[in-house]
Order: C-alpha cells, then sequence, then structure tokens
C-alpha cells in the first residue's frame, strides 16, 4: 500500500526519488519521506501533510544536500498515526541506516522487546523501525550492509518489501522482499529498487524482479541478486509493456474522470484479436492446455472489491455458457477456510493490480491444494501472474484513481470472454450460439463508448443526490453484482453509506429500513426478472422511497415508477454489468466532487492493497 524507490548513481538522486514518489502517491498518501548520503552521512526529511507530503518535500528541492544515492517512500497507515515520526525512512540508533518498508512485519512486538533490552532507543510506533535497529546490530558485529540484511531478513515474519542505505556505505543499496512487490533498475550508470515499475519507467525499462527472500545489492549501473541461501540468482527480466504517458492526467480533471473516458478504448484494446469475427477465441497467454481446461470440474473465481464484484458479473457466463459450476469467493475469507479443492478444481483469481496480499496468498494457498490457477490482471509480470498457472491480461493501461474504474470494466469483459473460450473448448454452444455471443460482447466498446457519451448527464442527475446520506442499492441477476459496485464506489469516494442488495432479498428484513427519508437505486434494464423487479421498485416506493432507476433508453415502463432516472443503451442482459457500471461510476464521482472530496485519494484508502 506504500511506495518505495531508491536510487544510486545519479547527479540528482533527491529530483528523481520525488519523481518517483509523484508516480508512487496512489499507493499510499499518509505522509511522505526521503534520505540521502551526502559525504558520509544521512540527510533526511519527512512530511506528514495528508495528501500534501509530496508537494512539501518538493519545496525543499533547492535546500537538499549535494547526494548521489537517496530512498524515499509515501505511506499509508497500519501501525502508528500518520505523523512525521512514524513517516520513512526510519533510521536507527546511530542515524547512519535508513529504511523504508511496504507491508507488515508482524513480529515486530518480540523484536521490538529484544531490542529495547538491549538499550536501543525508537522514535516511532511503527512495526516497520525495529528493522532498521536489526541492521545496527549486523553491522555493530562486522557485517556490511548486504551481509547484515540477510541476516536480518531471516528473522523477520509476515509480508515486507525493503530498501536500505548506509551512510558508510555510500553508492549501495540493498533490497529483499517476502510476498510484496519489489523491482530493481539499472543503466549504465544507475542502479534503481521501487515497489513500481511505472515509478522508474523514466529512467529504464531494464528492471528486474526480486524473488521472495532473495536479496539485491544494487549499486550505480550493476545489480547482483542472492536468494535465502546466499547463492547468485540470474535476475528475471521484467516485460514492460506501458509508456510513461499513460500514468499522466492529460488534461482531466482527475485521473479517475480520465479513466472512466478511458473505458472504451480499455475494452477494445482488452478484446484486440481475441474474438474472431466467427465467434471463436484466442486467449494465448493462458498456457494451459485445452484438454486440460476442458476437463475442469469446477471454477471458483476469488477476488476483493471492485474485482471481487467482476467474478460476480462474470459468473453467469460461466454457468450458462460454458456450464461448469462456479462460485466467487472474497479472498481474504477463502484463504483462511478448509476449501475442498482438487486438481479439477480452477482458481481464477482476479486483481486488477496483480499484488493484492488477500488475493495472492488465497491464490498461493489453492495452488498448495493442487488447483490449476489462472490470475487475471492488468499488469504484466506482476506478483500474481508470476505466481498462477496462466495469466489473462487486460489491456486497460495504468488505473491511477484509487477506485477502480476502467479495469473493473476490462475484467468484467475478460471473463466474458474466458468463459466463451472454456464453452467453446467444453463444446457447450453451437457455433451459431458462440458466434451470436462473440458478437455482443464485441459490441461492448461501442456501447460503454455511449454510456460514457452520457457523463455530463449522469453527474448533472447526480448532483441532485450530492446531500445523500444513506443509499440502498439494488439489482436482481446480471443488475445484482452492478449494486454491489454502485455500493462500493459511493462509499469509498462519497464517504456515503451505501448497500449493495439483492432486490429480491429485501422483504427478508431490510425492508424495514424504508421511509420517505430512503434512497434506493435499482439496476433495472431488461431481462428475465424485469417483472419481479418492476415490483420490487414498487414495494420500495410504497413505503415512501426516493427512487432512481437505471434503464434502458427510452424504458417508460421502468421510467415510470422513477424520481430519477439514469439510463443506458440496452444491452443483451448476459453483458450488460459493464455498461451498467458506468453511470454508477459517474454518480459516486459526482456526489464525491460535489462534497469537495479527493476523488483520486479517498480518505483511508490505497489503490494497492498489500497489507491483510
Ligand atoms: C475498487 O474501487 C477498490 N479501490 C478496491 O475494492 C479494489 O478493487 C480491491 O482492493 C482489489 O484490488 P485488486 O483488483 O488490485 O486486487
Amino acid at each position: 500500500m506504500c511506495g518505495i524507490i531508491g536510487v544510486t548513481g545519479s547527479d540528482d538522486p533527491f529530483g528523481l526519488i520525488l519523481d518517483g514518489l509523484t508516480l508512487l502517491e496512489y499507493r499510499g498518501y499518509d505522509s511522505a519521506g526521503v534520505a540521502l548520503v551526502t559525504g558520509r552521512e544521512l540527510w533526511r526529511r519527512r512530511s506528514a501533510i495528508r495528501g500534501e507530503s509530496i508537494g512539501e518535500l518538493l519545496r525543499l528541492g533547492p535546500t537538499a544536500p549535494v547526494a548521489r544515492a537517496g530512498i524515499g517512500h509515501t505511506r499509508w497507515a497500519t501501525h502508528g498515526a500518520p505523523t512525521e515520526h512514524n513517516a520513512h525512512p526510519h533510521v536507527d540508533c546511530t542515524g547512519r541506516v535508513a529504511v523504508v518498508h511496504n507491508g507488515i512485519i508482524e513480529n515486530h512486538r518480540e523484536i521490538a522487546a529484544k531490542l529495547d533490552a538491549e538499550g536501543h532507543t525508537r522514535t516511532s510506533e511503527t512495526d516497520s523501525e525495529v528493522v532498521a535497529h536489526l541492521v545496527e546490530a549486523e553491522l555493530a558485529s562486522g557485517a556490511d550492509l548486504f551481509e547484515a540484511v540477510q541476516r536480518c531478513a531471516k528473522v523477520l515474519r509476515g509480508d515486507f518489501a525493503l530498501a536500505f542505505m548506509s551512510a558508510d556505505e555510500p553508492e549501495v543499496l540493498v533490497a529483499t522482499r517476502r510476498s510484496s512487490p519489489l523491482i530493481v533498475g539499472r543503466t549504465d550508470s544507475i542502479g534503481l529498487v521501487s515497489s513500481d515499475i511505472s515509478a522508474v519507467l523514466g529512467t529504464t525499462r531494464e528492471l528486474y524482479a526480486i524473488g521472495d527472500d532473495e536479496v539485491a545489492e544494487v549499486r550505480p549501473g550493476s545489480i547482483r541478486i542472492v536468494d535465502a541461501e546466499g547463492s547468485t540468482v540470474d535476475p528475471v527480466p521484467l516485460r514492460v509493456s506501458w509508456g510513461v504517458r499513460a500514468a499522466l492526467r492529460e488534461g482531466y480533471e482527475d485521473f479517475m474522470s480520465k479513466e472512466i473516458h478511458e473505458q472504451p478504448r480499455a475494452l477494445a484494446d482488452t478484446l484486440v484479436g481475441r474474438i474472431l469475427p466467427e465467434g471463436t477465441t484466442e486467449l494465448e497467454e493462458l498456457e494451459i492446455p485445452a484438454e486440460e481446461l476442458a476437463s475442469i470440474g469446477r471454477v471458483i473465481v476469488i477476488a476483493c472489491g471492485s474485482s471481487y464484484h467482476a467474478g460476480l458479473a462474470g459468473r453467469a457466463a460461466l454457468e450458462s455458457w460454458a456450464k461448469v459450476p462456479c462460485t466467487v469467493e472474497i479472498a481474504s475469507e477463502f484463504r483462511y477456510r478448509d476449501p475442498v479443492i482438487d486438481a479439477s478444481t480452477l482458481v481464477l483469481a482476479i486483481s486488477q493490480s496483480g499484488e493484492t496480499v488477500d488475493t495472492f496468498h488465497a491464490l498461493r494457498e489453492a495452488k498448495r491444494r493442487g488447483a490449476r490457477t489462472i490470475v487475471l490482471t492488468n499488469v504484466v509480470d506482476s506478483l500474481m501472474a508470476r505466481e498462477a498457472d496462466g495469466v489473462l491480461y487486460t489491456r486497460a493501461g495504468p488505473e491511477i484513481g484509487v477506485a477502480s474504474t476502467k479495469c473493473h470494466t476490462a475484467q468484467i469483459v475478460l471473463l466474458q470472454v474466458f468463459a466463451l473460450h472454456l464453452a467453446l473448448i467444453r463444446r457447450q454452444l453451437t457455433p451459431e450460439q458462440a458466434a451470436v455471443i462473440g458478437a455482443r460482447i464485441a459490441s461492448l466498446p461501442g456501447l460503454v463508448e455511449r454510456a460514457v457519451g452520457q457523463f455530463d448527464t449522469y453527474r448533472a442527475t447526480a448532483e441532485q443526490l450530492a446531500e445523500v446520506n444513506d443509499v440502498f442499492f439494488l439489482g436482481r441477476g446480471h443488475g445484482y453484482p452492478v449494486a454491489l459496485e454502485g455500493a462500493l464506489k459511493l462509499k469509498e469516494l462519497a464517504y456515503v453509506r451505501a448497500e449493495g442488495y439483492p432486490a429480491g432479498e429485501m422483504k427478508h428484513g431490510p425492508i424495514s429500513l424504508i421511509d420517505r427519508h430512503a434512497v434506493v437505486v435499482v439496476v433495472a434494464t431488461r431481462g428475465a426478472l424485469f417483472e419481479k423487479l418492476l415490483a420490487n421498485i414498487e414495494e420500495v416506493r410504497a413505503r415512501g422511497a426516493t427512487v432512481v432507476v437505471l434503464c434502458d433508453e427510452g424504458d417508460e415502463e421502468a421510467g415510470e415508477l422513477a424520481d430519477i432516472v439514469l439510463e443506458v443503451p440496452a444491452v443483451d442482459e448476459m453483458v450488460a454489468a459493464a455498461v451498467c457500471v458506468v453511470p454508477f461510476q459517474v454518480l459516486a464521482y459526482a456526489i464525491a466532487r460535489a462534497r469537495g472530496n479527493d476523488v483520486d485519494r479517498p480518505r483511508n484508502l490505497a489503490k494497492v492493497v498489500t497489507v491483510e
């Protein structure tokens, strides 16, 4: 959830670190800090002005000392409040070793107690600071920084990415990781460490992954990596598919509105070459042989947040087209159950970032239990992409806004392509049926474009709802995952209590909450359950609720039941979710903006969730 960057061998490490932190800020923005080695001393500055820390550090630019190397961090607080003394980098008692950390050191209390007993003085409430003191102790016993980090990593429990520097080894950065991502890179004269490819793309595309429990030594122009046993490892080059420009706002008010508008392109790119005109499919990165896929007995989708909703949206296609039993599970719950899995189970993890720790560990657990695994992700060579047996890449480009928009719709569409693919392999559809379905999926970028084209209309409608405090989102069938996603978006961006609920389930309890103060948003686009849904709308109307109806363009029957109408182009219900969710993205966006909220960096959240 935090961002790490380290640079060595540069004439302007401060500038490169601040550029990197600006690109990493979407990962966490409670506070930020930088440490540089200047001469044989450490210089450190930190700031904890929420969302403004990097700006504050930038203002220090002219006073930053001449240096060749440094490390920087942008933080999403877990242990200890988002204050300056809890901001990274943390230093040891001597002030000569600095560390930045992502993840959680689970045994930090135990380590802290031991360090305290040995006389170390800690100055923060973080779990991270203990690592600086552990390294200090190893250095005092004669180790160099690389050896000290090797020894220290062995006593740590938890998930972590760590980068270190020492005033006594001015041009050396040392990095290690377990589960949390961390990469290293180089040019002929510079060495880099980062938690995220995008932060270093402006300097180099020569990037390498660090494996679990490996330790990397980065010097100007060179990288050395050893594994947990101390044997030298050949670094694995990363494939880089994005340019630097993709992570810029390019004239939009914010990343979120840019990314909402990018959805038609994201979907079109995700579909390129994957559905042929006759309805056949090509999924070349999948890597699992067709005969193995044909024999799959069931699919378990694991994911979190919006990715979980994308899984729910794709389930109908997996069941109805491919005739494969499918359950969709919250990754953080799945991992700690005792799920029954065998070799005929396909576990499909969905994760925009490919890093979410809950999903990553659930995927590992499924693999350990013998499942075949696939990850559907937007990030090439991400942690999960390297872990799973097969990969399905959305091609949405980098998503910077914390709220998932273009990646969410791209996930839904790619999952539908995968369902069609599986259906063909399993011979569950005739060529004619496959051609019809293929054409429907192929029409989605155009339909989403029409929905996105109504951005200003949706926004104006949403502004009538700027004062809402409590909202129910209801849907049935294809509309239910859309309702869940609408509620999540409103919560995370507008800070409005919102609940997504199956419309048919309201009468079993929650309808007691409905009175004339309630606002109920209903996904009422046409489908098999349309008539039943109209009855559910009548039920909440009868109790005085303000009813917002999302319906097909020109649908008077649905529109008549509404106080407020949001329209989308009509589309077959099996593939409707990606279209229907667009007005809800704009609804949450507009209400959040009307309330003065930062839509790209909502409070308490981070883009990449690397803690449990
Ligand atoms: C979506 O708007 C959220 N910010 C969040 O729910 C997100 O979808 C979730 O954290 C999962 O992330 P992932 O897709 O990167 O795994």
